[in-house]
Formats: structure tokens, sequence, C-alpha cells
């Protein structure tokens, strides 16, 4: 039935979305601002300008466009020394397997990915040019809920939208999805949306999804 899976990135392939969090935990406390897990889960998906954003709804004071970037480009930063700690050891085995699984099956690879540190962690965690297509935050101009990033993707992939399987972790991305016409499968976080296709209690089911 499908001929590719497109995947998101942080929270899905790998865990990046503990360093957003702390990334922009201490963004928000230099701020004075409260912030917490529950907001976080709100950031999950979209885009770095969008999730402060969310972050100044308990802002109370006037933040200029200036500013609103000179924060945001403070939390990349951040976020980008947290992303140095990672290693092909922050790639789990079941991800790596499944994908080669996947790959044996005859499905095409793809990832689709709000950020513009895709690239980055893809090398970090080992996985530089196993996809074979990438789009991200680098080549999109809306993010999630909207389907471009998805769309792109199978287009890398030279692949009808309806014979891709999108896998997410967000709300906003299970939307995407949707949006563009894909099935999808939630994983962690998303599965408590109860708007995807498949829920994957674990990586892995995956493969219980896609025909033999
Ligand atoms: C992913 C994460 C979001 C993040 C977005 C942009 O979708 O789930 O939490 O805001 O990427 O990431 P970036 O690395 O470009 O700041
Ligand atoms: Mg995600």
């Amino acid at each position: 039935k499908y001929k590719a899976v497109i995947f998101d990135l942080d929270g899905v392939i790998c865990h990046t979305d503990r360093y957003h969090y702390q990334a922009w935990k201490q963004v928000a406390e230099e701020l004075g601002v409260y912030f917490d897990e529950e907001i976080n889960n709100r950031l999950r998906g979209i885009s770095r300008m969008e999730s402060l954003e969310i972050i100044l709804e308990n802002y109370h004071g006037n933040l200029n466009q200036e500013e609103k970037t000179f924060l945001a480009e403070k939390k990349n930063e951040i976020y980008k020394e947290l992303l140095k700690h990672m290693s092909p050891k922050d790639l789990s085995g079941e991800v790596k397997a499944t994908l080669n699984a996947l790959r044996l099956k005859g499905l095409k690879l793809g990832i689709g990915s709000s950020s513009k540190n895709a690239g980055f962690i893809l090398e970090r965690i080992g996985l530089f040019g196993y996809f074979d297509a990438i789009s991200d935050g680098n080549n999109i101009i809306n993010s999630k809920p909207d389907p471009e990033v998805f769309l792109k993707a199978a287009r890398f992939l030279s692949e009808d939208p309806k014979g891709c399987l999108v896998v997410e972790d967000a709300k906003a991305g299970l939307e995407a999805a949707k949006a563009g016409n894909m099935d999808c499968g939630a994983i962690g976080d998303g599965i408590s949306c109860n708007i995807a296709t498949y829920q994957l209690n674990t990586f892995s089911d995956l493969l219980k999804i896609v025909e033999p």
C-alpha cells in the first residue's frame, strides 16, 4: 500500500525534544516567564518563532520584533550547544533496525521536519546521507499544521502523497499529514491526540503497518 515513509525528526527518530525544552526553559527563566512540560508539548512541530510566541503568552510586557528575534536566536544557540552532546549512541537500536527493515521492504524513506537544524542533528546521530529525501525548516514557508513540509518531502521522493505514510509525535504534525491527504502514525506524545490513522506504541510497530 505505501511506497514511502516520511518521518518527523524531533521526538520520532531521536529525542531532541528534551533539548528544545531545556533551551526554552533557560530563555523563559531569564525572562521570568512560567514554562513547563505541558507548554513544551504545544511547541512540538511548530517553528522557532511560533514557539516563542506561545512562550510569550505568559509574558506581561511588550517586545518588538528585534527583541523577539534576539530571544529566538539565543534559544537556538543554547539548543545547538546541547545538540553537540548527541552522538550515534542517541539513535536507538530499535529505530535503526526498523529503518533498515523498511528499506529492505522496498520503501523509500524521507524526513519531514520543521527544524532548520535537521541536517546537523542527522549528522550527530550518524544518519547524514541515509534518507532518500529531506524536507525541513529550510525549504518551507508555512510550518505544520500546514502540509507543505510533507508535500515537499513526497515531491522530493517522487511519490504521490497518498502513497506516503507520515510518522509524527506532534498534534501539529498529525494535522499537517491529514491536511496533505496522507495517512499518519502517531507515536509518543502524539498518541493522546487521537487523530492519527495508526497508533504506534513503539517505533517497530511500523513494520506491522506496511505491507511485507
Ligand atoms: C521541530 C520541533 C519544534 C521546533 C521546530 C523548529 O518541529 O518539534 O519544537 O520548534 O522543529 O526547530 P529549529 O531547530 O529550527 O528551531
Ligand atoms: Mg516532533
